[in-house]
């Protein structure tokens, strides 16, 4: 075991079981999404890495070729390494590793999807904003006990609707009980996609 989670965190503990695992978009860092997490979720653990590669200077989870093109290789990598720093966060901060939710925006969205498809131990629920299909595993994993919720913009000129149908298919054809919500919106966050994930998190 690594004696400290080797990526660049925050780390805000909270007063129930559950753990958020706060991922940001291209050009976000560690402390971008605290205060959504605060929001959709006011008494979880916040657990927050920065991303480890630089496009341009803007932190990113992975490596992409262009936009929406992904170096799978990498992107294999990379969702390994970030699984393995859930495992140590979660031996070093003494959280309950059976309820860590991820909660990804684009970029983070899109290496959430990848680690419930390629190390779907880690995740028991996830709420996905503006979310694609990250690679499609050779095998598809079991997540019949995982539940997804995925928030889409229905202008969204990087991701269009069919897209985020096929990532819905695909976690439903891995068991996944997904609930898909479509916005007024484009790739930016709305207060509606806050108050529909609030909602959400707050029925399970
Ligand atoms: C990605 O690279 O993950 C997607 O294109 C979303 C983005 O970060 O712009």
């Amino acid at each position: 075991m690594r004696p400290q989670p080797d990526f660049l965190h925050e780390f805000v503990p909270g007063n129930s079981r559950r753990t958020l695992l706060l991922l940001h978009g291209t050009g976000g860092n560690e402390r971008d999404l605290l205060p959504l997490g605060r929001e959709i979720d006011p008494n979880a653990s916040l657990l927050s890495p920065r991303g480890k590669i630089l496009e341009n200077g803007m932190p990113r989870f992975f490596r992409r070729l262009a936009e929406g093109v992904f170096d799978l290789e990498d992107l294999k990598t990379r969702t390994n390494e970030l699984a393995d720093f859930v495992t140590d966060a979660v031996r070093h901060y003494k959280l309950a590793a059976d309820d860590i939710v991820g909660v990804g925006y684009s970029n983070g969205a899109n290496i959430a999807a990848s680690m419930l498809l390629l190390r779907p131990e880690i995740m028991h629920a996830a709420t996905l904003f503006r979310a694609m299909v990250p690679l499609v595993p050779d095998k598809l994993p079991d997540l019949s006990s995982v539940r997804v919720w995925i928030g889409a913009g229905n202008q969204d000129p990087i991701i269009p609707t069919s897209e985020t149908q096929r990532l819905v298919e695909l976690l439903r054809r891995a068991g996944a009980d997904v609930t898909i919500r479509f916005f007024e919106a484009g790739h930016g966050l709305t207060s509606d996609d806050l108050t529909a994930a609030h909602g959400w998190l707050k029925s399970r």
